[in-house]
């Protein structure tokens, strides 16, 4: 499968090999325990450790995140499952940690619950490559590229390279690119992780999240900690998932191309400040991108002039649901400044591109931005 194209192995991506009167995809496996006698020795044992639907959607993941080679990947009730698994299981007390001080709003909950284990946690930004200074004595690096909500993009290779000589592990957060627009594996991470819940299965109807190690031994430390607290994805949510994989494609692809339409029409708007997006020739992000990215995202985030501005042009919009979460299929976008827990102007709106018409949808936020300037 290595040689195929990104839209192939998306539709074929961790099927079973085919059997006469047999699904292509098997249904959702509901079972709480599997019949056991003798020694309790797996595959399927009970229903906290092993899921034949996981295993399904699990090969498939692997496959989308490092074509033709072998590699472990475990999927986990919600993104955030998937991270604390790595960060929680990886570290010990006295150990140091370097996180982004500009990732994921639920990240400085992981922080004060690694303070409070005794984890030494440094901070630094995304943008400039700035968490390098910070590795003297880490032992695992957290990228978050490009960063939610900034869109800011750091040099994964370069960040692994100066990592691993300091003796640390690299974990990067590819929720945002998914494995169709960057591939962390390839580019030297230990641990590829990342919420499902947004572009990898698309439609906004389930939570779940995965991590993808090539080192076995890494591997089962992160399975070992699903075990132990019990973050599990339901069949039925692992099914859907696994369904969705094969549009995977069709929907980054269109919602990419979209995104890349609506940055460019935005650009030239002087109602529209800060605009961001790794994709946009001339972005602050886009030469690091270019070297490490295949696809840059559904998202663009840029800033209105105040909160009242911002929250009239979301009132305004028609096509695009006011609704947090990105990724979708259906435009959303929010005032991300009213959860309080980025550091955002008050009119900074984060964006995610749907699968609407390019066209319908770049109509829709014009007018939008139009009325709310008024
Ligand atoms: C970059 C990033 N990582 C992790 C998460 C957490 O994912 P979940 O909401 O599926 O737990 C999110 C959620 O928005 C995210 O944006």
């Amino acid at each position: 499968m290595s040689t195929t194209g990104d839209g192939t192995r998306a539709v074929r991506a961790g099927l079973p090999e085919p059997e006469q009167y047999e699904p292509t995809l098997p249904g959702p496996v509901f079972a709480a325990h599997f019949h056991l006698s003798g020694e309790p020795v797996g595959p399927y044992t009970y229903g906290r450790e092993t899921n034949p639907t996981w295993t399904h959607l699990e090969r498939a993941i692997g496959e989308l995140e490092a074509p033709g080679e072998q590699v472990g990947t475990t999927v986990f009730a919600s993104g955030m499952a998937a991270v604390s698994a790595v960060l929680l299981s990886r570290t010990r007390m006295g150990d140091v940690v370097v996180l982004p001080d500009d990732g994921y709003q639920a990240l400085p909950l992981v922080r004060e619950q690694l303070e409070a284990y005794g984890v030494e946690v440094r901070t630094a930004p995304t943008g400039g490559n700035a968490q390098l200074e910070l590795l003297a004595g880490a032992k695992l690096l957290w990228i978050e590229t490009p960063s939610n909500p900034g869109l800011d993009v750091c040099d994964v290779r370069a960040l692994v390279e100066a990592a691993h000589a300091a003796g640390a592990l690299v974990a990067v957060d590819n929720t945002l690119a998914t494995p169709l627009g960057q591939r962390p594996l390839e580019l030297g991470a230990d641990f590829s992780v990342a919420s499902d819940t947004k572009g990898m299965t698309g439609h906004g109807d389930i939570l779940l999240g995965h991590v993808t190690c090539r080192d076995p031994e890494l591997t089962a430390g992160v399975r070992r900690w699903r075990k132990v607290v019990g973050a599990i994805p339901g069949p039925m949510e692992a099914w859907l998932a696994h369904r969705s994989l094969a549009t995977l494609q069709l929907r980054i692809d269109r919602q990419c191309t979209t995104a890349l339409a609506l940055a460019e029409a935005l650009s030239g708007r002087t109602d529209v400040a800060a605009l961001r997006y790794p994709g946009l020739p001339g972005d602050a992000s886009y030469p690091t991108a270019v070297r490490q990215m295949r696809r840059f995202g559904s998202v663009v985030s840029f800033v209105l002039a105040d909160e009242a501005t911002a929250e009239r042009f979301l009132a305004g919009l028609r096509l695009v649901d006011d609704a947090t979460s990105f990724g979708g299929l259906r435009s959303t976008a929010e005032r991300r400044a009213r959860w309080g827990g980025d550091a955002v102007p008050e009119g900074f709106i984060r964006f995610s591109v749907g699968a609407e018409d390019p066209e319908d949808l770049l109509a829709d936020v014009a007018r939008a931005l139009d009325e709310a300037a008024r």
